[in-house]
């Protein structure tokens, strides 16, 4: 096989790296942000952030573009006529459920303060779109008002800041697809503050970077997605990257549980990553739990579980899948 274009962060295939970081920032809540609508805030890097980042497999030239254009945001937009350049520090990842795009938008943020983060201490938030949709009938243009023009302005004025939008179909809702029910002039307004809220932010503070995240882009509004300085597309894992998600996952289990150490040169391990092409990494990372359950004595004592379980279960999930894409066609 040709050498691998797939990344896990430093392109080996590996993600035991993760144990020798340096204890960096201080875990979620350290940004120290409690406003309604914020899930999560932090001082970057942030090191769990960027274990998820290299706990995704996918090509080397699709982790390259997006922290690329996420330096680029910091380091251009500042210098650059806006009319003329238009930058609005706006990345957008969409694809299937279960693929990456929360781990890599979170990854992302961490790398970009690791790569530069001479320019000052970058803070993150992360913002919760249902917590500021769901507020009562009539509020969510004002919820969406607080978040971003107070909230995420405030955190900007104090040096570089990436606020990620995880499922952002909910905050920016298509509006030339509202059905009319629901509450359709609520999220219609709550839409438009979003959109005016980006635009004042972007032309304020340069050193704002947005990541929002959707596994429905038909749902998010045309006018955010053209705001987007780069949309990329987190597909389903290729063959390649199937057989390199089930190995790390299998490793995670031998670092506690060495007996199992073996189960990636064995023969089955290798038809079970046949059968994970179709699946996405979540279902794949969690078809090696699925192979530890299928008998009691694995669950007691994991080292006990064999490569043809991880087959079995492989196949299970295989069936699985086909059976909810034949109900949810
Ligand atoms: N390409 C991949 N390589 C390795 N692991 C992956 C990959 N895709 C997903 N995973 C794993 O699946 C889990 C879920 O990932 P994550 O939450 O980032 O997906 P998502 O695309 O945001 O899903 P959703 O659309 O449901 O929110 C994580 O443990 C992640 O490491
Ligand atoms: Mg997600």
């Amino acid at each position: 096989m040709q050498k691998s274009m797939l990344d896990d962060g430093h392109g080996n295939g590996n993600d035991r790296q993760i144990t020798r970081l340096p204890a960096l920032g201080n875990g979620a809540g350290s940004g120290g942000v409690d406003a309604v609508g914020v899930l999560d805030s932090r001082m970057l890097p942030d090191r769990e952030f960027i274990a998820q980042w290299d706990a995704v497999i996918v090509e080397t030239s699709q982790k390259d573009r997006l922290l690329s254009q996420a330096i680029l945001n910091f380091t251009l937009r500042e210098k650059v006529n806006r009319a003329k350049l238009p930058l609005h520090g706006l990345i957008v990842l969409h694809g299937p459920p279960g693929t990456g795009k929360t781990s890599l938008a979170r990854g992302l943020a961490a790398r970009t303060a690791e790569t530069i983060g001479k320019i000052g201490q970058f803070r993150y938030i992360e913002v919760e779109p249902h917590a500021l949709t769901s507020a009562a009938l009539g509020r969510s243009q004002r919820a969406v008002r607080d978040l971003l023009g107070q909230t995420v302005a405030e955190q900007a004025e104090r040096g570089p800041l990436i606020v990620l939008l995880d499922e952002v179909e909910t905050l920016a809702a298509d509006r030339s697809r509202m059905s009319m029910d629901a509450n359709p002039i609520d999220v219609h307004r709550a839409t438009d503050a979003v959109l005016a809220q980006l635009d004042q932010l972007a032309a304020k503070y340069p050193h704002l970077l947005f990541v929002a995240t959707s596994n429905f882009t038909r749902a998010v509004d045309g006018a955010f997605l053209s705001r987007a300085d780069l949309i990329e597309n987190i597909g389903m894992p290729g063959p390649e990257a199937c057989r390199a998600i089930l190995q790390s996952a299998v490793e995670e289990l031998a670092r506690s549980f060495p007996a199992t150490g073996h189960i990636s040169q064995d023969a089955d391990f290798g038809r079970a990553a046949e059968h994970c092409v179709g699946l996405d990494g979540r279902r794949i990372r969690k078809l090696v739990i699925s192979a530890c359950a299928l008998n009691k004595q694995t669950a007691i004592d994991p080292n006990k579980l064999t490569a043809a379980d991880v087959l079995q279960a492989a196949k299970q999930a295989e069936e699985e899948s086909k059976s909810v894409r034949e109900e949810h066609p």
